[in-house]
Parts: C-alpha cells; sequence; structure tokens
C-alpha cells in the first residue's frame, strides 16, 4: 500500500541543514496495521507527514497504492489526501463547529456532496465511532476520548484506504487509550484500511500492530512482527523501548542474590506453545529441575506469549532442551555453566548476543 525508498528528508536550520530522515526504506501492506515507533525526535512526524505530502521528501520516491506520488501537484494531490486520513495527538477539531459540522467539514470542501448526502454519511460515521449522541456538541464540550473519536470520524469521511495517526492517544489516559486503540483495530478488521501509527510507546505497538519499524535518529533500525521485535530486539534503541514497557523483572538481583546454579536459557513461548504446561512437563520428563530468574507473560496483539530466563540444572539438561524446542518454544542458551554462587568457581561465560543484550545478565557473568 505504501513504499518509502531512500527517503531522506533535511530541514534548513540556523546553522546548517538538519537531517531528519536518513535513507529510510520502508514498506506498509495493504490492510495491515503498521507501527512506527521511536523516542522524540527521531523523526517518526516527518515519516508521517511525506506519505501524505504535507513534508516533501529532500530525495527519494514516495509510492502510494502503486503509485510514485512525490511530485503530485493540484488535482492529483487533492485525490491522494482524500485517499490517505489523517488523526492528530491534539485533535485538530474546528472549535466553532459541532461535531457533525466537524465530521461534514472534509465532505463540505469535495463539493460532491448534498446537504441530505452529507447528513447521512455523517449519521453513518459518528455511529461508528459510538458518538450518535453528541452530533450537536461543540468540542469544548468533550472529553479527550470523544474528541478524537470526533477526530477519526473526520479522518474517515472520505472513505480513505490509509489512516495516518500520529500518536493519537498520546494525549488521552490508560483506560480512554484501550478505548481508541480498540476502535483503530475494529476499523481496520471491518473496513479492510491500512492504518499506519506513530507512537513512542511500545505497548500500544505490542496491543495494536501486525508490523513495526523502529526509527532511531532518522534510520529505521529494525522491522519485523512486533512478535519478532518485541520479543527478541536487536538493536539497542528498540530494546530501550521494550525495557520501558516492560522492566526486566529484576533479572539481576534474582541471578546475584539466588546463587543461582545450571544452565542459563531464554525461553519464548509463543501461541500454542503459550497455552500448554510445557516447561514443568518436560523438566519433569528429563529429571531436571528450573529455576524463573526473570520473565514476561501477557498478550502480542492477540498472540499469547511468555518469556522466562530460567536456569536448568539436574539430570537431563540438553534433553530437557530438546524437548523444549521439540514443543515449539524458542531456547536461546547462554554459552557456559553457572556452578555456584562463588563468583570464583564460575567458568567464564561467553553469552550468546541475544542474552548479552537482555538486561544485566553481562554484569552478573
Ligand atoms: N519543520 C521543521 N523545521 C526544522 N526542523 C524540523 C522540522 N520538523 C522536524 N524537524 C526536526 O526533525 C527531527 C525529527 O522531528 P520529528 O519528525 O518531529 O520527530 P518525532 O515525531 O519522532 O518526535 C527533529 O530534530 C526536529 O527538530
Ligand atoms: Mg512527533
Amino acid at each position: 500500500m505504501i513504499t518509502l525508498e531512500n527517503i531522506r528528508k533535511d530541514f534548513p536550520g540556523k546553522t546548517g541543514a538538519v537531517t531528519a530522515l536518513d535513507g529510510v526504506n520502508l514498506s506498509i501492506a495493504k490492510g495491515e496495521i503498521f507501527g512506527i515507533i521511536g523516542s522524540s525526535g527521531a523523526g517518526k512526524s516527518t515519516l508521517v507527514r511525506l506519505i501524505n505530502l504535507l513534508e516533501r521528501p529532500t530525495g527519494g520516491e514516495v509510492i502510494v497504492d502503486g503509485r510514485a506520488v512525490t511530485d503530485f501537484k493540484g488535482g492529483d494531490l487533492r485525490d491522494l489526501r482524500r485517499q490517505i486520513g489523517m488523526v492528530f495527538q491534539h485533535f485538530n477539531l474546528l472549535s466553532a463547529r459541532t461535531v457533525f459540522g466537524n465530521v461534514a467539514y472534509p465532505l463540505e470542501l469535495t463539493g460532491e456532496y448534498g446537504r441530505h448526502e452529507i447528513a447521512d454519511k455523517v449519521k453513518t460515521l459518528l455511529a461508528r465511532v459510538g458518538l450518535e449522541a453528541h452530533a450537536q456538541k461543540y468540542p469544548r464540550q468533550l472529553s479527550g476520548g470523544q474528541k478524537q473519536r470526533v477526530g477519526i470520524a473526520r479522518a474517515l469521511a472520505c472513505a480513505p484506504k490509509v489512516l495516518l495517526c500520529d500518536e493519537a492517544t498520546s494525549a488521552l489516559d490508560p483506560q480512554t487509550t484501550g478505548s481508541v486503540l480498540e476502535l483503530l483495530r475494529q476499523i481496520n478488521r471491518d473496513l479492510g484500511v491500512t492504518i499506519v501509527l506513530i507512537t513512542h510507546e511500545m505497548d500500544i505497538v505490542r496491543r495494536t500492530c501486525d508490523r513495526v519499524a523502529v526509527l532511531d535518529h532518522g534510520r529505521v533500525v529494525e522491522t519485523g512482527p512486533v512478535t519478532q521485535v518485541f520479543l527478541h530486539p536487536q538493536h539497542e534503541a528498540t530494546l530501550k523501548l521494550v525495557r520501558e514497557a516492560e522492566p526486566d523483572g529484576g533479572l539481576l538481583s534474582n541471578i546475584a542474590a539466588a546463587g543461582v546454579s545450571g544452565r542459563i536459557v531464554r525461553l519464548t513461548f509463543l501461541n500454542d506453545a503459550a497455552r500448554k504446561p510445557l516447561l514443568g512437563k518436560i523438566a519433569r520428563e528429563h529429571g531436571a529441575d528450573y529455576q524463573i530468574l526473570a520473565g514476561r507473560v501477557g498478550n502480542i496483539r492477540d498472540t499469547p506469549y511468555a518469556q522466562f530466563t530460567v536456569s536448568l540444572s539436574g539430570q537431563d539438561v540438553a534433553g530437557a532442551i530438546a524437548g523444549l524446542r521439540a514443543g515449539g518454544v524458542t531456547v536461546e542458551v547462554h554459552g557456559g555453566e553457572l556452578h555456584d554462587a562463588d563468583g570464583e568457581k564460575r567458568p567464564s561465560l561467553t553469552p550468546l548476543p541475544a542474552l548479552h543484550r537482555d538486561g544485566g545478565l553481562r554484569h552478573v557473568v
């Protein structure tokens, strides 16, 4: 649906140009909810504004629905913008217009619809976002969540193929955030609209998106299915965002305090593997013991997951690891073995990259 090819964006600055985007390549499929995450100043808003050409790239190509749109002007540009709705963090509603008037506004601008047709469309849109009863209110009479629902209805008015949401829930409380995210998922499901969700919060991505790209200093440093990026972050910037959402549960202090022995592994259970009592069963079969050192359990969109760092000890640790793998568990083995709590007796460990990055372990060993 959207392809960005080698996009660069420089802004003129007092002390020379500021590079907001530096060689961004991205491909967003039709019908998916695609997250773009990064900390403040990473270039997210600039990136999303390039998709509907509110900003023009300094270099590279923007392709929407198979057409290179980078140089679109006039009527072509107007048509493109009608295909792409946008939802803003601070709603950007017209304060002098009612809820009805705000949602009607983009339809009026097209000049293509009569009064009754507009009224019908607005009624349907307000029903979709759950605001039928509020049509005659003004923005100042609405809560934040209701205002954002108006913003979403307005963005959907011209039946766009794409919805761009730039920090759409960042001004809302957690409960309202949940209901707005649910509304976006519903819109994606029912209307097949492709959604691009910009956020600085990993939790929003985890609950809502199919795939995600991580933006850091104007570059895409990591991209993939949310399950992959969330559970096996590769880049330091991603790790930081994941840790903010999911503190590592005291991994460092657990290992240090517990006098851990055995082989340290990180186990990731997804889907079916997360629904079965695999760990206990396989440990029992192989005469192994496990000690949980850190962990997190939850859902990634609708996919249940559990991820534990455990130490395995006892009879047949290798057999237990093989059994877990056969059961669909991803096992990342921490190189070497811990024999007892006394640092002197431990052989030196060469952590696997994945565990090396997993908060704290490196400091213990
Ligand atoms: N209109 C502009 N003029 C100059 N610099 C800009 C402009 N818009 C964004 N920038 C700069 O580009 C970088 C990325 O900004 P932005 O896309 O807003 O990041 P984010 O949305 O991830 O916080 C920042 O350094 C910002 O100061
Ligand atoms: Mg921004």
